[in-house]
């Protein structure tokens, strides 16, 4: 195939977006793991699939970075997870490590990549990868607004019995606890959802999207989701694959927009071949506007504890 994507991290969200990527028929991947013998498990067992799947996509596992040469995009999920009990700021020195010295073997062999950065805690880790890459700021972008609206998406359908396909929905700020739903853009077939939920439904939905990772980890016991995180990182890699110019919320080092500066948050973003090509600026009331701020402060506190 003509695009190239490596994957970092062969766990759980790892190895579904390996799966998701080459079933879509986007790309060849590699899947890169410090662990001998799982990126070459994971890899073989998908390649054994593709008969089946109907793909011709390499898939290659490896240990060492040489086989992630030229890629167009990286996919960084290396790191450790949620188990329950821990907020996604308790992985912050494990995880700041990795993705530094993973950060750095990456752009040796793909300099010109988009690196797409889900590992936690997400705004945390992508200043990590931006401040190790030197790369321009279009070429590091989060994961975690397009899972964040996923979800709420999927409540929201869940609500009114209506199809997923007619729902969208924003939630922006930083993956954690203070991010921000908005249901003023937040709709159903166009229609705002403040027009077809009560405002306590709304809140309802908004805490449960919210507190949606934990909710999942409160289940799974083990570690946390990941069907939708690769969704979602799929998603992005898919538009900058294809140039697709698509309007996703994104993780995006902010110089100025929304009054904020030199940090890492959720907003609207166009993505395209060159990574994030515009970062889209929406009104917001008073009220999004302080909340943005609010979460804006919890990721440089955060950002703070790195030095
Ligand atoms: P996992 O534990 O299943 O997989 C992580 C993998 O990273 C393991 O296979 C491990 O061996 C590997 N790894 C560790 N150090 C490495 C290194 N130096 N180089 C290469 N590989 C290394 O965890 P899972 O569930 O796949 O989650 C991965 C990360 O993604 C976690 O930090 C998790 O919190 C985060 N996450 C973020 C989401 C988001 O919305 N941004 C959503 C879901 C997960
Ligand atoms: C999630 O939201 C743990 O960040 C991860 O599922």
């Amino acid at each position: 195939m003509d695009k190239k994507v490596t994957v970092v991290g062969a766990g759980n969200v790892g190895a579904t977006t390996a799966q998701r990527l080459a079933e879509k028929k986007l790309c060849d991947v590699v899947l890169i793991d410090i662990i001998e013998g799982v990126p070459q498990g994971k890899a073989l067992d998908l390649a054994e699939a593709a008969p089946i799947e109907k793909h011709d996509a390499d898939i290659i596992g490896s240990n060492n970075y040489e086989a992630s040469e030229n890629s167009d995009v990286v996919i960084i999920t290396a790191g450790i997870a949620r188990k329950p009990g821990m907020s996604r700021d308790d992985l912050l020195s494990t995880n700041a490590k990795i993705m530094k010295s993973v950060t750095e073997q990456i752009v040796r062999f793909s300099p010109d990549a988009v690196l797409i950065i889900v590992s936690n805690p997400l705004d945390a880790m992508c200043h990590v990868a931006y401040k190790a890459s030197s790369f321009p700021r279009n070429r590091v972008i989060g994961m975690a607004g397009v899972l964040d609206s996923a979800r709420f998406r999927a409540f929201i359908s869940m609500e009114l019995n209506v199809s997923v396909e007619n729902t969208h929905a924003f939630v922006l700020g930083g993956h954690g606890d203070t991010m921000v739903p908005l249901p003023r853009y937040s709709t159903v077939a166009g229609i705002p959802v403040t027009e077809l939920l009560s405002k306590k439904r709304i809140d309802a939905l908004i805490e449960r999207t919210r507190k949606g990772g934990a909710e999942i980890v409160g289940l799974l016991k083990t570690g946390s989701a990941y069907y939708a995180p690769a969704s979602a990182a799929v998603e992005m890699a898919e538009a900058v694959l294809k140039d697709k110019k698509k309007i996703l919320p994104c993780a995006a080092y902010l110089e100025g927009e929304y009054g904020i500066n030199d940090l890492f948050i959720g907003v609207p973003v166009k993505l395209g071949s060159s990574g994030i090509e515009k970062i889209i600026q929406i009104t917001l009331t008073d009220d999004e506007s302080a909340a943005l701020q609010k979460s804006a402060d919890a990721v440089k506190e955060l950002v703070g504890l790195l030095r």
